[in-house]
This record gives structure tokens, sequence and C-alpha cells, in this order.
């Protein structure tokens, strides 16, 4: 993670060059230091709850967990439809099938230490935020100690920041189409701006307020479960 905060210095220096022409000369140009999400690994959805479920902030742990199927897709695994739909390709059980889990899961067939120990906990949980922008580790450690550095007073302001490119993946539709494409037994012609609609979840704070260091209030109370029918 160390090295993933001084790559992101890195970068937002040789940007900062850029900007001011320093490195305008230069040749060949300097090469894309590696990304925080490059050596990131999947933490699942439960820890993005930690930071993304106030309504202020459009609360996507909830959106997602509540509004779109796809928190469901490992579940619909389970169902009869999916068992006739595995039994047509010989497939006995599409829950333990890597032929259904690869696009049902996620990040399905990572090795293993793609993977830090809360995801085990969610594991089952379908198709969860990193399926769509990526393994979080990275975004959670900086996000966290940026969060640590404020005074208090900041601390209780409700703010949104702008998060640098590469810390986080925002999906495009080549991401969506990753899972919805004909190699799905049951596809659905897949329409980009329709389907996005239906799953979209932005923040409305967004470009509303520009300060640096927002911090993140923990929401109270359990969460989870109700609604989302998940343990
Ligand atoms: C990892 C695979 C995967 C990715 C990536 C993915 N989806 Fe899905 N999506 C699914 C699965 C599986 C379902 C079916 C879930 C179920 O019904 O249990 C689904 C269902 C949906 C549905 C509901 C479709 C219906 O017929 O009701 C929408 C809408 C949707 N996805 C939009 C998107 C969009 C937009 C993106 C990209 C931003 C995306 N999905 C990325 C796997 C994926
Ligand atoms: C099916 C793919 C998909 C899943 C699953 C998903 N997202 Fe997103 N998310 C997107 C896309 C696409 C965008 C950008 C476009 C939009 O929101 O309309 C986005 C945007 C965001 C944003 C930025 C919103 C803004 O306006 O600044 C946040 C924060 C976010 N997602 C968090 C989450 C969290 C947390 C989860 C899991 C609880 C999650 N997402 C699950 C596809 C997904
Ligand atoms: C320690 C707190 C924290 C955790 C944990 C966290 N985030 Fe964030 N995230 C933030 C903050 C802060 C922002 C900036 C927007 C804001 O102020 O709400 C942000 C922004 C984002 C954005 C928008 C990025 C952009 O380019 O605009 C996405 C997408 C996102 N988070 C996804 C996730 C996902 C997925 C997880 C879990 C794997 C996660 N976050 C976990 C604090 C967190
Ligand atoms: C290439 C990715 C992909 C693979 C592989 C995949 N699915 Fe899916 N599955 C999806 C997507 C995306 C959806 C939702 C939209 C659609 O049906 O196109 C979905 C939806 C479903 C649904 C709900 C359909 C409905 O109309 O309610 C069932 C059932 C299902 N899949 C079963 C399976 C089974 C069983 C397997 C393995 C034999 C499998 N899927 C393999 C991507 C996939």
């Amino acid at each position: 993670m160390r090295l993933a905060a001084r790559h992101l210095l890195f970068a937002s220096l040789a940007l900062g060059l850029a900007g001011t022409g320093l490195l305008a000369s230069q040749d060949p140009p300097p090469r894309k230091p590696p990304q925080p999400q490059d050596s990131a690994k999947y933490i699942g959805a439960r820890v993005c709850r930690n930071c993304h479920r106030l309504p202020e902030k459009g609360n996507q742990y909830d959106h997602w967990g509540r509004k779109t199927p796809h928190v469901n897709a490992f579940k619909t695994l389970g169902t009869e439809k999916a068992r006739e739909v595995a039994r047509e390709r010989g497939i006995e059980d599409p829950q333990k099938a890597p032929e259904c889990l690869r696009c049902h899961l996620t990040a399905y067939g990572r090795p293993m230490e793609d993977f830090e120990r809360t995801f085990e906990r969610v594991r089952t949980w379908g198709v969860q935020c990193e399926s769509c922008h990526g393994p979080g580790s990275a975004h959670r450690t900086l996000r966290t100690r940026a969060a640590a550095r404020q005074s208090p007073q900041e601390a209780k302001r409700l703010t949104t920041i702008d998060i640098p490119p590469g810390e986080i993946r925002i999906p495009d539709e080549a991401a969506c189409r990753s899972c919805h494409n004909p190699e799905s037994p049951t596809y659905k012609p897949y329409d980009h701006k329709t389907f996005l609609a239906r799953v979209a979840h932005p923040n409305p704070m967004r470009g509303k307020k520009k300060q640096a260091g927002g911090k993140e209030q923990e929401p109270e109370g359990d969460a989870g479960g109700s609604g989302t029918g998940l343990r």
C-alpha cells in the first residue's frame, strides 16, 4: 500500500510538472507509473458499505443491494430455471459450475492472493461492486488515510471529493459487456444506455462541492441485511 501511495504521489507530481511545461521537452515521454489499482486486492462489498451508504451521497450500497439484480446473481443459479439451463448443457449444479460462476460471482477464478480476508464473508453475494469497479483495497486504504488526516471539524462536515484517476475504476460499456454478451445462455440483447440507467447510482453531491479531504461518516445502525436478502 505504501508503494501504491508513492506511485500516486509520483503521478500527481508528474502531472503537475507536465502542467508547468517542465517535462515538455523530455524524450521519450515518461512511462505511466503503475496505478494504485494495479496491485489492489478484492475486499468485498461489505467494506465499501462503510463509506458508501450516505443518503446525501447517493447510498450506492443500498442501491446495489436493493434495487439491482446483481446482488442476487449467485442465488439465481440456485433456481429451477438455472438448473434447467444448466442441464441442457450437461451441467449438474450451476452454483458449482465455473461455466456459470464466471459471470454470476465477483472476480471468479482469480488466485487466492488477489483477495483480502474480508472478501470471504461475502463470496456468494453475486456481482458485487468490484465486478464493475475492480479491486478496491488501494482505494480503501488511501481514503481511510485521508480521513484520518482530517481535523475533527473537517470530519464533521459533509463534503465530497474528486478521486484521482486510476485509484478505482469507473466501468465503461466494455466492462458491462464482459458479462452481458451472447455467451450468457439467457442473453438479452444488451443496450448500454437502458441497462446503465437501470443500475446507475450517482452521487448527487458530486460537482457541487469540491473540497479536498471530504470525510466519510460511518452510517449508523445495522445494515446490509433487510431488503437485500443477504445474510
Ligand atoms: C460480472 C458480470 C457482470 C458485469 C460486469 C455486469 N453485469 Fe449486469 N448482470 C449480470 C448478471 C449475472 C445478471 C443477472 C442477475 C440475476 O438476475 O440474478 C445481470 C443483470 C443486469 C441487469 C438486469 C437485466 C434484466 O434482464 O433484468 C441490468 C440492467 C444490468 N445487469 C446492467 C449492467 C450494467 C449497466 C453493467 C456495467 C456497468 C453490468 N450490468 C455489468 C452480470 C454482470
Ligand atoms: C454493474 C456494475 C456496477 C456495480 C455492481 C457497482 N457499480 Fe458503482 N458505478 C458503476 C458505473 C457504471 C458508474 C458510473 C456511472 C453512473 O453511476 O451512472 C458507477 C459509479 C459509482 C460511484 C461514483 C458516483 C458518482 O456520481 O460520483 C460510486 C461511489 C460507486 N459507483 C460505488 C459503488 C459501490 C459502493 C458499489 C457496491 C455497493 C457499486 N458501485 C456497484 C457500475 C457499478
Ligand atoms: C474509507 C472510505 C471508503 C471506502 C472503504 C471505499 N470508498 Fe469509495 N470513495 C470514498 C470517498 C471519500 C470517495 C470520494 C467521493 C466522496 O467524497 O464521497 C469515494 C469515491 C468512490 C468512487 C468514485 C470514483 C471516481 O472516480 O469518481 C467509486 C467508484 C468508489 N468510491 C467505489 C468504491 C468501492 C467499489 C469500494 C469498495 C471496494 C469503496 N469505494 C470503498 C471513500 C471510500
Ligand atoms: C457470459 C456471462 C454469463 C455466463 C457464462 C452465464 N450467465 Fe447467466 N446471466 C448472465 C447475464 C448478463 C444475465 C442477465 C441478463 C441476460 O439474461 O442476458 C444472466 C441471467 C441468468 C439467469 C436469469 C435469467 C432470467 O431471465 O431470469 C439465469 C437463470 C442464468 N443466468 C443462468 C445461468 C447458468 C445456469 C449459467 C451456466 C450454464 C449461466 N447463467 C452462465 C451472464 C452469464
